[in-house]
């Protein structure tokens, strides 16, 4: 049986059977100590053998890592936990031989990362996954209880919302023999589509189309950009959550951005108690009260221009000299969020600097961007009402370089009852950063993607 099922449901006295693997084994004249753990919980349990067993040699040598099947009795236990399980059979199911990497002891993150594939068995990323599952339910609970449509955008387009030079290109061309035409451009009208196509940077523009139609719809998938930033908080494939709102202003929006997250640190919170427990303890001391702190507050709105006024009003040398017209740096990120110590809404951002989507300002120089900058992952969410009117459209999209062709579909929902209405993208892994207190990406996602680095 599942050993959250163990400690739930059974009590001392109980015979249960449990799969799983060997954290330690502690091996003594006449009796031994297993800690062992199946993952579906974040405890481990203790098992108890001693040498009334027949196998009680074999038992004595089973190597850290290896995996088990175990029956017996639960006892009351002095340890750890209340209980611990008395063996009464025990069997090898898979050795794992002295050179298993994750042994008893603390490794260092960069080692881990070199055995992505395992390091889901140590205690850290026990409760990093558990997190990022558990988490994963709370945005969809969230977004269901509040007559969100789950949209499922598609992965492979020729959409360009991001930037073309920001997406991978996708072909079924031998890269060795690539059709060209008489100009000795490359001919895609060979290749699969018919077209060049890419995979997706965000879902936006097609959620865009489901909201024209379900009025409440949010996106929860896979994203990937080529972006070559060798940075904590950048991968090439991360995921993000996508909603899109029909009828919401750029107040509207911050509200949900707001009401969501403090959902989903609720959620983590209770049921990721022992998670978060850890966390505390050993990565980011303070992270409870830091997580419990948000869900009461309210959190800080400021215009981009009062955030330069700020970093400029402090006096701070900053190796990046803050500017009304640029975008922040790290530096400043982390200025602003330890300022106001917590999560800060920055809105109404240089247009110049932001996507061509973003609804322009009255002003003509600002545009209804929002981000939201949360101490240590910076900024986890990104958003805007966005650009209804085609005229400023065209001129945006002529500006960015955006070729017209391949949105003429999109800007069709402005034509026909389109309405103001406004989206955000939450990075799903710099949310985890912030909920765990990881400091790198590369930590919470099973198997990263990051320049030079592809394995498994
Ligand atoms: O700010 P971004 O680029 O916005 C968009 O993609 C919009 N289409 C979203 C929308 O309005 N629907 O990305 C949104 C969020 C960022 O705030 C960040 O949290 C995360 O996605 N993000 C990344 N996370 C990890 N690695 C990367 N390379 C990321 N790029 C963006
Ligand atoms: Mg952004």
């Amino acid at each position: 049986m599942d050993l959250v099922d163990v400690f739930k449901k059974k009590k001392i006295g109980d015979k249960v059977e449990i799969e799983g693997w060997i954290r330690n084994n502690r091996d003594q004249k006449e009796f031994g100590f297993i800690d062992f753990s199946d993952g579906t919980c974040f405890n481990s349990l203790q098992l108890v053998y001693d040498n009334k067993l027949s196998n009680f040699d074999e038992v004595c040598h089973y190597h850290v890592g290896s995996s088990i099947i175990a029956r017996g009795k639960l006892v009351k236990s002095n340890g750890k936990q209340a209980m611990e399980l008395k063996i009464e059979e025990i069997e090898l199911v898979g050795d794992a031989p002295a050179d298993y990497p994750i042994q008893a002891k603390r490794h260092t993150m960069e080692f881990l990362r070199s055995v992505s594939y395992m390091r889901g068995r140590t205690r850290t990323f026990q409760a990093v996954f558990r997190v990022r599952s558990v988490a994963a339910f709370a945005i969809h609970d969230y977004f269901q209880k509040n007559n969100y449509l789950y949209a499922m955008t598609p992965l492979i387009t020729g959409t360009d919302c991001e930037g073309s030079n920001q997406m991978f290109k996708v072909s079924t061309f031998d890269f060795n023999d690539i059709p060209v035409d008489k100009d000795g451009k490359v001919d895609f009208s060979k290749d699969l589509f018919s077209k060049q196509v890419y995979i997706t940077g965000s879902g936006q523009l097609h959620g865009e189309a489901m909201a024209m139609s379900f009025k409440k719809i949010y996106t929860f998938g896979p994203t990937f950009r080529t972006e070559n930033s060798n940075t904590k908080v950048h991968a090439n494939e991360f995921w993000m959550i996508e909603p899109e709102i029909a009828f919401c202003d750029l107040n509207g929006l911050m509200d949900i951005e707001e009401d969501m997250l403090k959902y989903v640190v609720s959620y983590v919170l209770e049921h990721c108690s022992d998670e978060i427990n850890f966390f505390d303890s050993f990565v980011e001391k303070g992270l409870r009260e830091k997580l419990e702190k948000l869900v009461k507050s309210e959190f800080v709105r400021i215009t981009h221009k009062e955030a330069i006024d700020l970093l400029k009003k402090s006096k701070k040398k900053f190796e990046f000299e803050p500017s009304y017209d640029e975008d922040l740096a790290k530096e400043h990120e982390k200025y602003i969020t330890e300022h106001f110590n917590g999560p800060v809404f920055i809105k109404d951002w240089p247009k110049d600097i932001k996507a061509w989507y973003m609804k322009v300002n009255e002003d003509g120089k600002t545009c209804a961007a929002v981000d939201l900058e949360v101490p240590g992952a910076g900024e986890i969410m990104g958003g805007s009402e966005r650009e209804i009117d085609l005229k400023v459209l065209d001129k945006r999209i002529k500006e960015k370089n955006v070729k017209k062709e391949s949105i003429e579909w999109f800007l069709n929902l402005r034509r026909f009852g389109g309405c103001y209405h406004s989206g955000f993208g939450l990075g799903f892994e710099r949310l985890l950063m912030y909920l765990t207190g990881m400091e790198n990406i590369r930590d919470v996602i099973p198997f990263p993607r990051t320049p030079g680095n592809c394995d498994y």
